[in-house]
């Protein structure tokens, strides 16, 4: 029994900005008040992880375990941990839900606020971490820390799931599906026969095509310059695909000709500013919705006429597809049992916790969509 003991387990802890993954003995401190110790057993690997490594997200401070899309069972829980128990399926929640804030009080919005109020980032509400090595704290991400064999969260940030829930690409559910097919289905709010335009076939995109496919869409155009990726995009549900790089003239152009002045929505799932150009660009001059889902690069800006949007376009994103998490994510790995979507068509590699880097590798090379490691 490992409650109320310190955990030594491994761990793949990035020492510093752009260095590889270390396979680390990490000591995991007992769980206080209103937190939960959780035993990772999947977790998947995000695009969101690499810009971490690379300095390229703001909330990150080194050294560090990454991770944040993950199911686990809880090992122990601290003190007034009231709605979770030992033994628990669980999905740790990157975007958490405290229920007090705001936000979590307003129904158009999925942002708590609680986690930002922190004086600092990548600890817990204390100031303090729940892991160490060789001696030095080791600090969390985003309220989740996933690329370990144990992990500390609030409670706040982690949900209970179905107990006959797959400890396996049930992790997805933890971002890359949520994230995707939740800007199809919560921020777009794509209707039955609209045109959409998924601009990125990578797992984030790939999502939103299920989501586009789910709520109905007549049209379902992919867009990527990896015409390797069209052929999962229309097994689940592209109707067309489009590689920029088989035109001389833009993209936004070609499918603005295509569909008798644009789609009625457009996703970036990229995170580059020029495709969220030409993802507004493309979408219709009078109705049509652009939602931005890619994370661009720190203090990138976006430059266009704003006579653009005057004539009806409209402009918005989502963090985690506008889920609630809390709420929504157990209800979501419901609707994955009962095989509302398969969650398996995003998933190209598995690997153990050990090869973290080739799975990196995957990623950069574009090979992998999902690369799921077993912890
Ligand atoms: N036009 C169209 N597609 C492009 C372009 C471009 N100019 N440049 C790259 N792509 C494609 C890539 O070929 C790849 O298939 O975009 C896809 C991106 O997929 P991934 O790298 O697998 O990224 P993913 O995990 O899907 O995330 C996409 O969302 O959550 C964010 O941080 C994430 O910004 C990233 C984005
Ligand atoms: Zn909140
Ligand atoms: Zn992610």
């Amino acid at each position: 029994d490992t409650a109320g003991k310190v955990i030594k387990c491994k761990a793949a802890v990035i020492w510093e900005k752009s260095a590889p993954f270390s396979i680390e003995e990490i000591e995991v401190a007992t769980p206080k008040a209103h937190e939960v110790r959780i035993k990772i057993i999947a977790t998947g690997i995000c695009r969101s992880d690499d810009h971490a490594v690379e300095g390229k997200l703001s909330n990150v401070k080194f050294p560090i375990i990454l991770g944040h899309e993950a199911v686990g069972i809880v090992e122990s829980n601290g003190e007034n941990v009231k709605h979770i128990k030992p033994g628990d399926r669980v999905i740790p929640l990157f975007v958490p839900q405290c229920g007090q804030c705001m936000c979590c009080k307003d129904s158009r919005s999925n942002i708590c606020i609680a986690a930002k109020l922190k004086k600092s980032v990548g600890v817990m509400s204390d100031g303090t971490t729940r892991f160490t090595c060789r001696g030095k704290q080791i600090y969390h991400f985003v309220n989740t820390s996933t690329f370990t064999e144990y992990t500390v969260v609030e409670e706040m940030a982690v949900t209970k799931i179905d107990s006959g829930a797959s400890l396996d690409n049930t992790c997805l559910i933890g971002c890359g599906f949520s994230t995707g097919y939740g800007s199809a289905l919560n921020t777009a709010k794509v209707h039955p026969g609209s045109t959409c335009a998924i601009f990125g076939l990578g797992g984030i995109g790939l999502a939103v095509i299920m989501g586009c496919k789910i709520a109905g869409a007549g049209r379902i155009i992919g867009v990527d310059v990896n015409p390797d990726k069209f052929n999962i995009a229309k097994e689940l549900g592209a109707t067309e695909c489009i590689n920029p790089k088989d035109y001389d003239k833009p993209v936004a152009q070609v499918i603005l000709e295509q569909t008798g002045g644009g789609v009625d929505y457009a996703f970036e799932c990229v995170g580059h500013i020029e495709t969220m150009l030409a993802a507004l660009n493309s979408s219709h001059f009078a109705y049509g919705t652009t939602v931005i889902v890619g994370v661009s690069a720190p203090e990138s800006t976006i430059t266009f006429d704003p006579m653009i949007l005057l004539s009806g376009r409209t402009l918005k994103g989502s963090v985690f597809g506008g889920w609630k998490s809390k709420d929504s994510v157990p209800q979501l790995v419901s609707d994955s049992m009962a095989k509302k979507f398969d969650l398996e068509k995003l998933v190209t590699h598995r690997l153990p916790l050990d090869k973290i880097n080739e799975g990196f590798d995957l990623l950069h090379s574009g090979k992998s969509i999902r690369t799921i490691l077993l912890v």
